[in-house]
């Protein structure tokens, strides 16, 4: 469907657990608590809300967290999803600390790529930016992944210290797409907004030459239809991609809401305006539910308002969103 501004909206980002076994420092430190398992949505709830997206237009899913894989199930709830006539395709935004375990069933499940979470590759940094020992295993997420026959691209957060290099040596000697992220002052984001994808760039080219934006619309395609620029570097074979929220704002081809785990529909990450649709299903009239996601779908906001910051009403920390 399309919003008031006449964006189609055809991608619905479903949170399902606000649970972590990362401990993200910009995302979810450690003392956040979960919101418990009776407030998060059953995956039946789950269902209801993607057949009622669908009848609206909504055709790519993308599962986050949190954690998805922490929740118990999840690739049952996907095996669901899939059955659900009118969805195309189905993502899904991980860690990667436990796709060891999952990527296989992730496969036969029926997910169609996944986004996999590398903010540096040295072990000790790891463990200061997540609290966690856990790079070995995320490694081998990535390798299971790949094994197992998923599309992967890897997400890296653009934090002021990261020294970009490795990273892209590894994704490229790894044959993936590699995007690095504008840190956005969403929850604990905000102590650590820094330094523009641009001159992230600008140093990129000094170590592999020359950057050009992708504009090959075959090759575009195989990215996904999220908010990243592609560029090839003249000296590597992988484009690198930029996800610019601050300073490359890209709100006016935004096609997304997001669900959070307790059932919010969130129609942008800026602003705290949604919906409670657990609370329609739970407390209202289930046959309500279509026009009610409708009607907040079509007043979904122009833009962000990062750079205002006191116009943000959004206050919860990214991991109860779902990035
Ligand atoms: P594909 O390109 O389809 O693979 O998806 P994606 O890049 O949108 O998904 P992913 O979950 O990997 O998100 C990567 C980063 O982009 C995360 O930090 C998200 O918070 C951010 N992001 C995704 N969608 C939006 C959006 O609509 N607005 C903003 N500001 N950031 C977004
Ligand atoms: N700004 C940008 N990206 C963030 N992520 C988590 N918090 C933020 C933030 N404040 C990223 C994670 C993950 C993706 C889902 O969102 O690192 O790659
Ligand atoms: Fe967990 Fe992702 Fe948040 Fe890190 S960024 S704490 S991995 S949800």
């Amino acid at each position: 469907m399309l919003d008031q501004y006449g964006r189609r909206i055809n991608y619905l980002r479903i949170s399902v657990t606000d649970r972590c076994n990362l401990r993200c420092r910009y995302c979810m430190p450690e003392g956040v608590q979960d919101v418990g398992m009776k407030n998060i949505l059953t995956f039946e709830e789950i269902w209801e809300i993607v057949k009622v997206s669908v009848s609206l237009g909504i055709t790519h899913i993308r599962i986050t967290g949190g954690e998805p894989l922490v929740r118990k199930g999840c690739a049952d709830l996907i095996l669901g999803i899939r059955k659900i006539p009118g969805v195309e395709t189905i993502t899904m935004t991980t860690n990667g600390v436990l796709l060891g375990n999952y990527a296989k069933q992730l496969k036969e499940a029926g997910v169609d790529g996944v986004n996999i979470s590398l903010d540096t590759l040295d072990p000790e940094e790891f463990c200061q930016i997540t609290g966690k020992r856990e790079l070995p295993a995320v490694l081998a997420g990535i390798r299971a992944a790949k094994d197992a026959g998923l599309p992967v691209k890897l997400n890296a957060v653009n934090r002021k210290e990261l020294d970009p290099v490795p990273l892209v040596r590894y994704a490229q000697n790894e044959n993936l797409p590699l995007r690095f992220i504008e840190m956005m002052p969403v929850g604990y984001g905000k102590q650590y907004v820094g330094r523009s994808n641009e001159e992230l760039r600008e140093m990129l080219e000094k170590t592999f030459g020359t950057a050009e934006k992708l504009v090959d619309s075959e090759e575009l395609s195989r990215m996904g239809s999220g908010p990243a620029v592609y560029y090839r570097f003249s000296d590597l074979k992988v484009p690198v991609g930029f996800i610019s929220a601050i300073h490359g704002k890209f709100c006016d081809t935004c096609n997304r809401v997001r669900l959070t785990a307790e059932g919010y529909l969130k129609l942008c990450l800026c602003y705290d305006q949604g919906v409670d649709l657990r609370h329609v299903l739970r407390e209202g009239e289930k046959e309500n539910l279509r026009t009610v996601m409708e009607e907040a779908i079509f007043r979904k906001p122009a833009a962000h308002c990062f750079e205002r910051p006191s116009e943000m009403t959004e206050t919860h920390e990214m991991v109860k969103i779902g990035g």
